[in-house]
């Protein structure tokens, strides 16, 4: 039988996984010139920044769309991160020069200011958060009317084979690695559904544009190594308590999920992001 979803528990490993990948992170990934970060520059040009708004990034992580947010404020503009891992806003607060910013540790389930925002983004968070209909209710309550809220999320599985091409044989020989309800990375790829979460919230004149990227890993064995040391981080130990055997078998079907993103050696990934916007 799968265990039961804890979300205080998932909370905990996400800080620690966070914690331990932020730097490999953003030295590897969070740049817009690489595949899926390509969405950084279009999610910031939908979230129009003004030179005087008042920026909120929620789950900043080390700061991609801080910084580019950063470098269209003006003096009395503020910008404002908030984030689980202290490891990652470290790295945010090194890499942004603007003056008025500010990285806070802080649960997003938990998001208290009292003033409020002009704009607030959030790029491959909500799908991290367990009651997400609480934080998206929350940032309508801290936005100024007019306010505009941007997300970035990843598409469905088959959209992101990144994820699915070893993801899919990790769930067929272990099926009870993640517990029964635990949010995947895919939760919000269908942008009906992503549209009716915001818009329980309160959201009004919402809209969802798709956008395809790609993403080059190198060869089939630079792609696994990393996804195991960084993106499988968190359920690693498991997939290693399962033996070698089983081990082998997910990379061979890995393997062969690969082959028709293959050419000369190198992988090409598709990827689908939505990007959604919505007014106070
Ligand atoms: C995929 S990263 C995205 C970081 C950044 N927005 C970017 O585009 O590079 C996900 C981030 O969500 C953060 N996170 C997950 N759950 C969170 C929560 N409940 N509150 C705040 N941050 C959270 C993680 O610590 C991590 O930095």
């Amino acid at each position: 039988m799968k265990p039961v979803f804890d979300p205080v528990q998932y909370k905990i490993t996400t800080k620690a996984n966070w914690n331990t990948v932020a730097p490999e992170y953003h030295y590897n990934w969070a740049n817009d010139k690489v595949g899926p970060f390509k969405s950084t520059t279009e999610l910031v040009k939908v979230a129009d920044i003004q030179p005087d708004d008042k920026v909120l990034d929620v789950a900043c992580g080390t700061g991609v769309v801080s910084k580019e947010v950063s470098q269209l404020l003006g003096r009395k503009g503020i910008l404002i991160g908030i984030d689980l891992s202290r490891t990652a806003l470290d790295i945010a607060k090194r890499s942004i020069a603007f003056p008025n910013a500010n990285f806070i540790e802080m649960d997003a389930e938990n998001i208290g200011f009292n003033f409020k925002f002009d704009k607030i983004t959030c790029q491959y968070g909500i799908m991290f958060f367990p009651h997400v209909d609480k934080v998206l209710r929350s940032i309508h309550k801290i936005l100024n009317p007019n306010g505009k809220l941007v997300v970035a999320v990843h598409g469905l599985a088959d959209d992101v084979p990144y994820f699915s091409i070893i993801m899919k044989p990790i769930l067929k020989y272990i099926p009870d690695i993640r517990a029964e309800g635990t949010p995947t990375v895919h939760r919000f790829g269908n942008p009906v559904e992503l549209k009716s979460e915001i818009s329980k919230a309160g959201f009004l004149d919402i809209t969802i544009t798709k956008h395809e990227f790609v993403y080059e890993p190198g060869t089939f064995e630079e792609y696994w190594e990393d996804y195991m040391r960084t993106t499988a981080n968190s359920i690693r130990g498991k997939i290693e308590g399962h033996g070698k055997d089983t081990m082998s078998n997910i990379k061979q079907e890995a393997r062969k999920n690969a082959l028709e993103y293959e050419s000369n050696g190198k992988l090409s990934l598709p990827w689908t992001i939505l990007i959604a916007s919505g007014f106070n």
